[in-house]
């Protein structure tokens, strides 16, 4: 059998450690052969593909970014315009000219989606989900989060050394697109005092009481996560906005830090290379079996997978019976 893979969306940590898992046990446990398409999607439409051997893969397991680099590219947006409209029939010819049995997209929710569409025209797919968000629904973990959320975890407790020093309060927005996974899980993590989330609706007031309160108890400093996806008017940035916002509500010193791609960046944590490892090796399994069109997906602590089309066009965010929300109200801990 000949498989092809491909990286889309947002690099993240444990994406080369994926690629590793899927290459070393295709090649040596099941015999096939592997293709690296580059640039996620857009490598089908321009034709970047190359063979991947036991030499191209070596070194992985602790990289960070992909080798087979990656791009936000969506060959079924917008079909309706003439250069759209040929790229799911070009990326048809490219799967049939090399050949290739199944197509294994390593991904965050874009991904899923046109990895569906793909399907759908045809193409028999296996997806992984990666992202640093942990918002791709029917995995209980992505890889990717544990190594954003111990990144965002170490700069929070870095950023406690000025707030106590200087007596202020400290913004640090971390990111998660729509959901409120790594501000949460840094959050409580690095010990913040205020943790601001999409998912919920959050009172500037409240939030001063907090701060104010926090004084009255011999703390004149407060650390804040927020979560770059929170609301805020005009579309300000988050950080920035509820910077402002405390300032003038409280009166007090106000900093903020924007962490940014660094959370994105470098080697993956221990269980994020395990994870990677175990989804890509399952992801092989699936292919040698024959059954195509599923995401691998962690639920509990087994590896198992669902249908794409369960997974596609779906979010996953934080809810109100998240044990480490509720552990964290009853903390004392500001969520809005
Ligand atoms: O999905 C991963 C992510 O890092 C989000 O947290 C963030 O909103 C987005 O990607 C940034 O995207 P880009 O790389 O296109 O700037």
């Amino acid at each position: 059998m000949k498989i092809g893979i491909l990286t889309s969306g947002g690099d993240c940590p444990g994406i080369n450690a994926t690629i590793r898992g899927v290459c070393k046990s295709a090649l040596n446990h099941y015999g096939m052969e592997v293709y690296g398409i580059h640039n996620g999607f857009r490598g089908l439409i321009d034709g970047q593909v190359n063979r991947l051997t036991e030499d191209s893969i070596s070194g992985l397991l602790t990289l960070g970014g992909t080798i087979l680099g990656t791009s936000r590219e969506k060959p079924f947006k917008n079909t309706s315009t003439s250069t759209n409209g040929n790229k799911p029939s070009i990326i048809q010819n490219t799967i049939k000219n090399y050949g290739i049995d199944c197509l294994v997209c390593i991904g965050g929710n874009g991904t899923q989606k046109t990895a569906a569409k793909l399907m759908e025209v045809g193409i028999n797919v296996i997806s992984i989900p990666k992202t640093i968000d942990n918002d791709v629904w029917g995995t209980d973990i992505s890889f990717g989060f544990d190594s954003a959320v111990s990144i965002a975890a170490d700069a929070i407790d870095r950023l406690h050394s000025t707030a106590s020093s200087h007596q202020r309060v400290m913004v640090i927005e971390v990111m998660g697109h729509k959901a409120g996974w790594l501000a949460l899980y840094s959050g409580m993590a690095g010990g913040g005092d205020i943790i601001l989330m999409p998912e919920i609706p959050f009172d500037i007031h409240r939030i001063g009481d907090t701060i104010i309160n926090r004084l009255k108890k011999g703390k004149p400093y407060s650390i804040v996560v927020v979560a770059e996806g929170i609301n805020t008017p005009d579309g300000k940035k988050a950080a920035q906005y509820i910077a402002e916002e405390i300032e003038y509500e409280t009166g007090f010193e106000t900093r903020e830090t924007v962490l940014g791609y660094i959370q994105r960046g470098g080697s993956p944590t221990s269980f994020d290379r395990n994870l990677a490892t175990m989804m890509g090796g399952h992801a092989v399994e699936l292919i040698s079996k024959g059954e195509f069109g599923r995401m691998v997906a962690l639920q509990g602590n087994k590896i198992d997978s669902i249908p794409l089309q369960d997974t596609a066009g779906k979010l996953r965010l934080v809810t109100e019976d998240n044990e480490l929300l509720i552990q964290g109200r009853r903390m004392g801990i500001c969520f809005g």
